[in-house]
Order: C-alpha cells, then sequence, then structure tokens
C-alpha cells in the first residue's frame, strides 16, 4: 500500500443487533472508496453478511474458508474458489462468504487443536499486504465463539459497535476482559473505537456517552462526543431508516444514498481504521 499501513479489523461484539455487520459494510466501502483494496470475510455462521449481499447460493453450496482445515489432499481449496470478486456482487470489495456449515467446522477446529491462531496463519497473513490493503472480519455474536477468537486474533484490530445505555459500556468490557485480554498474551491486539450504533437522543444515549467521555476517550471516534448534544444531528452513528434499507439490498448506504449525512461518519471510522485508533 502506498501511504499506511495495512490493517485487518474484526467487528466485534458479543450482542447482536448492534450494527456489526452494517459496520463491516460501510467500512470496508468507506475504505475501498478511497482507493484500498478491500476484502471483507463474514465468519458469522448465520451468513448474514453473505446472505445480505446476495450470496446466498455461496452461502448453501459453494466452497468455504472451513475447508481449509480439511486435510483431504484432493480437496485442495484455493483463495480463488472461495472470495467472491467485487466484480461479481457489484461491490465495491471483495467478499469471503460464511457458509452453512461453519458451525460444524467450529468443532472441527476445536478437536484438531488448531484454535486461535488457524485464521491468522491461513487467511490474514497470506492476504494483507499482498492482496489486500485492509481485510474487514465480520464476527457472529457468541462468546464461545472459536472464529470470533480466531477473528480476533487474525485481525489484531477490533472496533466494537455499542447500542444505548451505560450496560453496552459493560458489555464491551466483558468482551475485553475475557476475550480480547487473553489473546493479549499472545499478540498485541488494538481497540481501534467504540462506536455507539443506530443512535436516537435519549437518557440511555446520555448515560452512554458520558461513560465513554470518562472512561474511555481514546477509544471514542469524534461524532460520538457529549459536545454532539448540541449538534442538530447529535452523537453516533443515529438510527436511520436509510442504513436499514440499504442492509436489507445488500449495499453500502452511499450506494443506497449517495448524500447521506451518516456517510461521514463512516468515512470517520475509515480514517481510524488507516490510522490505527482515534488519535493514531
Ligand atoms: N444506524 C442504524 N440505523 C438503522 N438501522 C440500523 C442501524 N444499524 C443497524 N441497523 C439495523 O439493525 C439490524 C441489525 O444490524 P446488524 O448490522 O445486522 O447487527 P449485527 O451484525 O450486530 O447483528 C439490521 O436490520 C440493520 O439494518
Ligand atoms: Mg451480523
Amino acid at each position: 500500500m502506498e501511504n499506511g499501513e495495512s490493517r485487518a479489523i474484526a467487528i466485534a461484539n458479543n450482542k447482536g443487533g448492534v450494527g456489526k455487520t452494517s459496520i463491516s459494510i460501510n467500512l470496508a466501502d468507506r475504505l475501498a472508496k478511497r482507493g484500498h483494496d478491500v476484502l471483507v470475510i463474514d465468519t458469522d455462521p448465520s451468513g448474514n453478511l453473505t446472505e445480505g449481499v446476495g450470496l446466498k447460493d455461496a452461502f448453501q453450496n459453494g466452497t468455504h474458508f472451513g475447508q481449509f482445515l480439511d486435510d483431504d489432499e484432493d480437496e485442495d481449496v484455493g483463495f480463488s474458489d472461495i472470495i467472491v470478486p467485487g466484480e461479481e456482487t457489484g461491490l465495491p470489495f471483495d467478499v469471503m462468504p460464511s457458509h452453512e456449515d461453519l458451525a460444524h467446522y467450529q468443532t472441527r477446529i476445536d478437536s484438531k487443536r488448531m484454535s486461535m491462531t488457524w485464521m491468522d496463519e491461513q487467511i490474514v497473513q497470506p492476504l494483507l499486504e499482498q492482496v489486500y490493503d485492509f481485510i474487514v472480519i465480520d464476527t457472529e455474536a457468541s462468546p464461545d465463539s472459536l472464529w470470533m477468537d480466531s477473528a480476533i486474533y487474525a485481525a489484531g484490530n477490533v472496533i466494537v459497535p455499542l447500542d444505548d445505555g451505560g450496560e453496552s459500556v459493560s458489555g464491551f468490557e466483558m468482551l475485553r476482559d475475557r476475550q480480547i485480554d487473553p489473546i493479549r498474551k499472545h499478540r498485541d491486539v488494538d481497540i481501534l473505537a467504540l462506536v455507539p450504533n443506530e443512535t436516537s437522543n435519549n437518557n440511555e444515549l446520555r448515560e452512554l456517552i458520558e461513560i465513554l467521555e470518562e472512561q474511555y476517550p481514546e477509544y471514542t471516534p469524534s461524532f460520538a462526543r457529549i459536545e454532539r448534544f448540541d449538534d442538530s444531528v447529535g452523537p453516533g452513528i443515529r438510527d436511520r431508516i436509510q442504513i436499514k434499507r440499504a442492509w436489507k439490498d445488500g449495499i453500502p448506504l452511499s450506494e443506497y444514498e449517495p448524500d447521506h449525512e451518516m456517510i461521514e461518519r463512516f468515512d470517520v471510522l475509515a480514517d481510524i481504521a488507516e490510522r490505527g485508533g482515534v488519535d493514531g
């Protein structure tokens, strides 16, 4: 990459419906529109992102990255068998789809004790820098998911979407203490940002933003600072029907509505991804 470092980033939170998949798609979109080569990996066995972007057939019938774990010589699987290029989907980034069999493959990695390092060695190391400037890894909401541990290990960088209220910070702290910190015994993992998502101005949001302001300013993007309550828009990635509709259509917000006011907030996340943190 010409300017700056390449980076893999896991989008993680043990709660479902907080915006992991939306943020994965829109962050990848903003990075790609800056001219970076971007891959999105869907490691969620429910395949939300994969099906969302129109790859239902790959989800049910395709070759998948779990097959890298197969020993069978005759089943030699390469990246070109798995990665769906942007030209095929019309998306500005490539996708490594999820597959309905991945839940079953997870047990298999467990039993092989290939554990956390597997995704790093087999996928991220060969692809990051050589092929892609950024790899965005969407994860499932599950504290027991080895896919998620592998994704965090492989990425070495995490963005955590949060929903309203102080308890979402406790959720982040649990993720940090129980999953990220143990991985940090083996490799550095940077928390790039905590991202309040689907926000509207209410007491729960105020409570969340105040905690972030006090305890985690180093992880708080500019658009989620407390002074944003004085703006007409308000802090966080706001609850916007267009974000939901873009998701439903399997496209980034910028393609659904090119002038939408939330695009610049996803651009702030792209800045953070490029710099490696809120303050660089
Ligand atoms: N900022 C937002 N405004 C409106 N709807 C949103 C927003 N973020 C996410 N959603 C919607 O909420 C639902 C869950 O989001 P999703 O990204 O799938 O979460 P997760 O991947 O964490 O389960 C989806 O229907 C999505 O379109
Ligand atoms: Mg999801």
